[in-house]
């Protein structure tokens, strides 16, 4: 039976016995995420009052403006993990490749790898709307005590260990999984404690949101096209009610708790759609399934998805099950 005014620090504890490896190390990393967290959301806050925003000047490997608060948020996230010795390989949204941590030392026992988008819907920041952080956790499939390999990074989702995120939104929370359902822990900012707030979070298996970047619609697929005018659609529960805000972190998060579905389709301008696969759509998969939903590329399970490399794109529709499951029904009715 959860408590609700458990702490994070006390549910890691306490559930650590459940998880399939029992050395602690899983528990040490996602207190580390945890911490590192805590540095980011205090960043963030305070955004609108130093002269932190607006764009570096620097543009990441996918060609796209970084922010001020990009570059903050990986490099405290990467030194969290570092100083803690706590993995063996990162592997980051704003890195070209990936990390080998500590790959000269043969003692070096860690066997988890992290990946990260340490600030998602980084456009919003500026505009003082809210933003995310994500991150999945895998066991590495090369040898312990080795430097890392890309292997370690390109495994399917459905091998992720524990997958979650952060929303810097009017409250700050992590919202993480482990395979055995998803929590939600609210922080104090006051104390810098994090609190269960949302245990066993799960998607209404129906919904009436629908959020997409519909200014894209003319260069979207039929299936999608077809699916949004369903949405719109007078009819007894519909149409829906659009909710779009550009932070898929946000989006997810507020579908979760109301029902809904978000799609960032395939375009003729862009063949994969934008999102990727191992820093956002792999997390959020994990999460909306562990919490009764489902996510899919509009045809196949995302987690299903062979990786074959770091920054790679996929479409990703992901929501209530019984939503995403007719919009599925459009894309293949339109093929
Ligand atoms: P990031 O800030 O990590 O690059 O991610 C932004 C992503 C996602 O969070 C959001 O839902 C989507 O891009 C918004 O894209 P559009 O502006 O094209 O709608
Ligand atoms: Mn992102
Ligand atoms: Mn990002």
């Amino acid at each position: 039976m959860l408590r609700k005014n458990k702490t994070l620090g006390e549910f890691i504890i306490e559930n650590q016995t459940s998880f399939k490896y029992t050395s602690g190390e899983l528990s040490r990393l996602i207190n580390s995420i945890r911490l590192a967290a805590k540095v980011v959301n205090h960043e963030v806050n305070k955004a609108g009052l130093v002269d932190i925003i607006g764009a570096a000047g620097d543009t990441n490997i996918q060609g796209e403006d970084q922010q001020k608060l990009d570059v903050y948020a990986n490099e405290k996230f990467i030194q969290t993990l570092k100083n803690r010795n706590i993995v063996c390989g990162i592997a980051s949204e704003e890195e070209d490749s990936f990390i080998s941590i500590n790959s000269q030392d043969k003692n070096n026992q860690n066997k988890y790898v992290v990946l990260i988008d340490p600030l998602d819907g980084s456009s919003n920041i500026d505009v003082n709307v809210s933003v995310g952080s994500i991150f999945s956790i895998y066991r590495r499939v090369s040898p312990v005590g080795t430097p890392v390999t890309l292997e370690d990074f390109l495994q399917k989702g459905n091998q992720q260990v524990a997958a979650g995120y952060i929303v810097y939104g009017t409250s700050t929370m992590l919202v993480y999984t482990t395979g055995d359902g998803v929590n939600g822990f609210t922080l104090n900012p006051a104390i810098g404690t994090f609190y269960l707030s949302h245990p066993n979070m799960e998607f209404p298996q129906d919904g009436h949101i629908y959020s997409v970047n519909e200014g894209n619609y003319i260069h979207f697929p039929k299936g999608i096209k077809d699916y949004i005018k369903y949405c719109q659609m007078e009819e007894e529960d519909r149409p829906y009610t659009s909710r779009y805000i550009g932070s898929l972190v946000s989006d997810f998060h507020r579908n979760m708790i109301k029902g809904g579905i978000y799609l960032y389709p395939k375009s003729s301008k862009t063949s994969d759609g934008k999102l990727r696969l191992l820093y956002e759509c792999n997390p959020m998969a994990f999460l909306a399934e562990q919490a009764k939903g489902k996510a899919s590329d509009g045809f196949t399970r995302i987690m299903d998805i062979e990786p074959t490399e770091l920054h790679q794109r996929v479409p990703f529709i992901c929501g209530s099950k019984n939503m995403v499951e007719k919009a599925e029904e459009f894309m293949r009715n339109a093929q």
